[in-house]
């Protein structure tokens, strides 16, 4: 046996499995129909296990019998062509990887505060009810239902000295259809609320089946805030009846920033909004790149963190985004391998700066598919601290 022709060949196959999964990342975050994705879904479930099968039959065993031979110079152009993909394949794994835990050390998080709670434990069951894919959620190690709550200090660098300590509950991708019970997400919200946010911003994908609506009341609109309630809608509202989901959360009070901008004051201080529901519904806000005054906070609401870009060139000071759930599924020592964006895993969830330029990415309640693991679901209170509280890092 030939070891270390078998360890290339190994490197081949994860470079040819990255490929897939960075095709089907980015073209599931492009707005294309269910049966395109379908299709491209079926051929990535069946190449990922049967190709490597090929190639250690047609590399390892047969033609050049990589496995006990070192003939790579007798491979076939067509062979050559294909190993030379996949080691681009292999070079981008090691890159995603590598950035995966270079890009989660940004210095604007000053502190991270975070607790656990079980909710199957608090409630004496998992709170699983008869929507699709129950049998995900009865899965053993599955961390569904074990929500992290986390207090993150963020050093805002443009943050007017009002605003300082000025606090956000971040809260993003509820997906509520059934599956995962109205029990769980009423008790995640009443935690919620016991971290006293200032601001609730909730950042798309409420529901998954449209009557799960009528959970509405006993469970996000129980969250309050003296200084308002602000929301996004995602892709999954989009597919359902995402007029009346809007209208049933404006009624409520909420404040709809899809595709809106508002210019409102939080202690005095001029706070511009501004969400997008891009490429799913209405348009970016109508934001000129530069703020009218330095002095106030832009906050840029996105569904998708494929537009961190568009908030870093419009000056946004603070960019929240949902969607990708944090991967859901994180390989230990690999991270996240799924994440629906043009930018793959990079931003899945997470801390990330550009500039003077902020974004928290959330990894979401719930999901359609409730399974995670190494990815607790979150809620995440985020404490906005102005240039000086650079000072007070080392006390800390
Ligand atoms: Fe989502």
């Amino acid at each position: 046996m030939n070891y270390g022709n078998l360890f290339w060949l190994a490197c081949l196959v994860i470079g040819h499995t990255q490929l897939w999964v960075a095709l089907m990342n980015r073209l599931h975050a492009l707005p294309l129909g269910h049966k395109t994705l379908r299709r491209y879904r079926i051929l990535h479930d069946v190449a990922i296990p049967l190709v490597p099968l090929w190639m250690l039959y047609g590399l390892g065993l047969t033609g050049p019998q990589l496995l006990w031979n070192d003939h790579w110079r007798s491979l076939s152009p067509g062979w050559i062509l294909f190993c030379a993909l996949c080691a681009l394949g292999f070079l981008g794994f090691v890159f995603s990887v590598t950035r995966h835990y270079l890009e989660r050390l940004t210095p604007k998080l000053l502190k991270l505060d975070s607790t656990v709670q079980d909710i199957a434990k608090k409630l004496g069951q998992k709170p699983i009810g008869a929507g699709p894919y129950q049998s995900l959620a009865w899965l053993p190690f599955n961390e569904q239902f074990q929500i992290e709550l986390n207090t993150k200090k963020l050093l805002i660098p443009e943050l007017p000295q009002e605003l300082d300590q000025l606090s956000i509950l971040h809260i993003s991708d509820t997906h509520m259809c059934g599956t995962v019970a109205q029990e769980y997400f009423e008790e995640v919200c009443r935690l919620s609320q016991e971290l006293n946010p200032d601001v609730v911003i909730f950042t798309g994908d409420l529901l998954d089946q449209m009557e799960a609506l009528s959970w509405f009341d006993s469970t996000l609109n129980q969250l309050s805030a003296p200084l308002g309630r602000y929301f996004i809608l995602g892709n999954h509202d989009d597919e359902l009846d995402e007029q009346t989901i809007r209208s049933t959360m404006q009624n409520a009070g909420w404040i709809d920033l899809g595709g809106h901008t508002l210019i409102t004051q939080w202690r005095d201080c001029d706070v511009e909004l501004g969400g997008s529901e891009v490429p799913w519904m209405n348009g970016h806000p109508d934001w000129p790149t530069e703020k009218r005054d330095p002095k106030t906070l832009r906050i840029f609401l996105t569904h998708t963190p494929d537009y961190y870009q568009w908030g870093v060139k419009h000056s946004a000071d603070l960019v929240l985004a949902g969607h990708n759930h944090g991967g859901q599924i994180r390989i230990p020592l690999i991270g996240p391998v799924y994440s629906p964006s043009k930018t793959g895993t990079r931003y899945a969830a997470g801390t990330f700066s550009s500039g003077k330029t902020v974004m928290h990415v959330s990894r979401g309640v719930s999901g359609q598919h409730p399974l995670r693991f190494h990815c607790k679901p979150e809620v995440t209170k985020l404490m906005l601290c102005a240039q000086t509280v650079n000072d007070q890092r080392g006390s800390e």
